[in-house]
C-alpha cells in the first residue's frame, strides 16, 4: 500500500483529494493518507480530518486517515507528498488583491503584483519542505498544487533538491470538459495538446476520438458557447474575430492580458463593494466548514464546486496513477521543459502535454508556439524567473524588476508603490527580505 502526505490538509479542498483516492482504489492502494497542516490551522484540520474519516469509512475502503501538525511526523516513508497550502492564508490573499486594485491595477490570486507576492510568501516555505522531503522521503514524488503552481515549480526544480516534482493545476482538465460540453459528447473523448505555462497554457489541438476538431471548436468558442471553465474568473466573451484569429484554445487566465482594461473594470466594482474574489471565498470556505462539522456528513458535498479548484481531484489522483502504474497515457503537468517549447529553457517550468511514466512525466514535442502568443508566454516566464530569484535571494532590485516587466504592472513607479506597500503589509511571511 502506499503512503501519501498532503500538507496543507485542513484545506477545504481536501475532500476532493479524499474522494479521487476512494473513487480509484482499486488501482491505486493507498494505505495511509496523512494530513498535515500548522498551529493555526489546527481547527480546520480536525474538522476536515473527522469527515475524511468518516468518507473513507461510508466508501468502506481500507484507508488510514492520519492528521498531524508537524510535517517532520508525517513524512517518513511517504511515496507522494501533495502540497495545497496558503501561507498567510485567506487574509493575504485579499491583501494580494485589494493592494494593487486600491491604486488602480490588477489584484489576482495569481497574476500581476498579487501572484508574485503569494510566490514571495510561498517558495521559502516550499523549498524548507523540498529540504525535509530529501532528508527524510529522498524518493517521494512531490505533487505541487501551491499557487502560483509555475513559479512555485520553477523555484523547486531550480533549487530544489529532489528532483520527483510535478506541478498541478486544474485549468487544463477544466479546458477539456469544457471542449467536451461545446461538443456533446464525453470528456473521455477529447484530448489537448496544451503548451505555455500554469495560468498561461494554450490548447494548440484538440482532438475528439483523435480525429483533429480544432477549428471547430475555435469557430463555437468564437461564437461564445464556451463557458469560462473555472468558478473564480467572470465569464466574459471573447471578441469571436479575435478568437479566429488565434486559432488556438486559450485559458480562462488569459483574459487578464488579452482583456485587460474590462476585467480591470469588474474587479474594481467587486473591490469597491468588498468583493473581491478572496472576500468571496473567506464566505464560501466558512459555509463549507459548518457543511464539514455535520457529523452525519460522509461524501464530498456538491457546494464545494463554488470553489475555482473544482475537479482538482481529478487531475492530482489521475496523475498520480499513471505514475504509480506506469500508464503511459497523456496529462497536462507542469514540469521541466526539456526542448517541449522552443525559446524556454530546458530547466525552466512550463505547463505541457506529457506521458505519465513511473520515470516522471516526459513533455511531447510542442516546437515553437504560434507567433500570436509566443512573445507574451515569453515574457511571463522572464517575470517568473525573476520573481524565484528574488523569492530566494530576497533582493529588492530584483523584485522591483520583476513587479516592473509584469504586463499587468508594467511601469517602474507603479512597481515601487506596489511593492514597498506590499512587502510592509507581509512582513511576517517574508523572512527573506
Ligand atoms: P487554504 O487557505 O484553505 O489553505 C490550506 C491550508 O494551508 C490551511 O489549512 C492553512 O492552515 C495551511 N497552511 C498555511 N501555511 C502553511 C504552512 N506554512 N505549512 C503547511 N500548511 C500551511 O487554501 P485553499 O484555498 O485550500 O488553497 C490551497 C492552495 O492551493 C493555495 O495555494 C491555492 O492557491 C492553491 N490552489 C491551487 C489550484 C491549482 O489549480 N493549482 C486550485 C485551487 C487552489
Ligand atoms: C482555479 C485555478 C486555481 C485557483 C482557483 C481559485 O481553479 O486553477 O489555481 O487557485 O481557481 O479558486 P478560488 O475558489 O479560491 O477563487
Ligand atoms: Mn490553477
Amino acid at each position: 500500500g502506499l503512503k501519501i502526505v498532503t500538507i496543507g490538509g485542513g484545506s477545504s479542498y481536501t475532500p476532493e483529494i479524499v474522494e479521487g483516492f476512494i473513487k480509484r482504489y482499486a488501482e491505486l492502494p493507498v494505505r495511509e493518507l496523512w494530513l498535515v497542516d500548522i498551529e493555526a490551522g489546527r481547527e480546520k484540520l480536525r474538522i476536515v480530518g473527522e469527515l475524511a474519516k468518516r468518507m473513507v469509512k461510508k466508501a468502506g475502503v481500507p484507508i488510514e486517515i492520519h492528521t498531524s501538525l508537524n510535517r517532520r511526523e508525517a513524512l517518513p516513508g511517504a511515496d507522494f507528498v501533495t502540497t495545497q497550502l496558503r501561507v498567510g492564508f485567506l487574509e493575504a490573499r485579499i491583501r494580494d488583491e485589494r493592494i494593487p486594485l486600491s491604486h488602480g491595477y490588477m489584484g489576482q490570486e495569481t497574476n500581476g503584483a498579487g501572484g508574485m507576492m503569494k510566490a514571495l510568501r510561498t517558495v521559502p516555505v516550499i523549498l524548507a519542505i523540498d529540504k525535509d522531503m530529501a532528508e527524510l522521503c529522498p524518493d517521494a514524488c512531490l505533487v505541487n498544487f501551491t499557487n502560483p503552481s509555475g513559479i512555485v515549480t520553477e523555484a523547486l526544480l531550480k533549487y530544489g533538491r529532489n528532483k520527483k516534482v510535478i506541478g498541478l493545476c486544474n485549468v487544463p482538465i477544466g479546458m477539456e470538459m469544457g471542449v467536451a460540453r461545446l461538443l456533446d459528447v464525453d470528456p473521455g473523448r477529447v484530448r489537448i495538446d496544451f503548451a505555455g505555462l500554469n495560468h498561461m497554457v494554450f490548447g494548440l489541438n484538440v482532438y475528439l476520438d483523435g480525429e483533429q476538431v480544432t477549428r471547430q471548436v475555435v469557430d463555437k468558442i468564437a461564437a461564445g458557447q464556451m463557458d469560462s471553465v473555472v468558478k473564480n474568473i467572470i465569464n466574459i466573451k471573447w471578441v469571436s474575430e479575435f478568437v479566429k484569429g488565434l486559432g488556438i484554445i486559450p485559458c480562462p487566465y488569459h483574459r487578464y492580458y488579452f482583456k485587460k482594461d474590462q476585467m480591470l473594470a469588474e474587479e474594481l466594482k467587486e473591490f469597491a463593494k468588498g468583493e473581491t474574489r478572496g472576500q468571496v471565498v473567506k464566505k464560501l470556505e466558512a459555509d463549507l466548514f459548518e457543511l464539514y462539522k455535520d457529523p452525519n456528513l460522509d461524501i464530498k458535498p456538491p457546494q464545494l464546486e463554488k470553489r475555482g479548484g473544482a475537479y482538482y481531484s481529478d487531475a492530482a489522483c489521475r496523475l498520480i496513477s499513471s505514475l504509480y502504474n506506469d500508464k503511459k497515457d497523456i496529462q497536462p503537468v507542469v514540469t521541466a521543459n526539456r526542448g517541449a517549447i522552443d525559446g524556454i529553457p530546458s530547466g525552466s517550468a512550463v505547463e505541457v502535454s506529457c506521458v505519465i511514466t513511473k520515470n516522471g512525466p516526459k513533455p511531447l514535442s510542442m516546437g515553437e508556439l504560434p507567433p500570436a502568443v509566443n512573445g507574451l508566454v515569453q515574457q511571463i516566464k522572464s517575470f517568473e524567473r525573476m520573481v524565484v530569484e528574488a523569492a530566494v535571494t530576497g533582493d529588492y532590485n530584483t523584485a522591483l524588476v520583476a513587479m516592473t516587466i509584469n504586463p499587468l504592472v508594467a511601469s517602474d513607479e507603479t512597481a515601487q508603490i506596489l511593492l514597498d506597500e506590499m512587502l510592509d503589509a507581509n512582513r511576517e511571511y517574508l523572512p527573506q527580505f
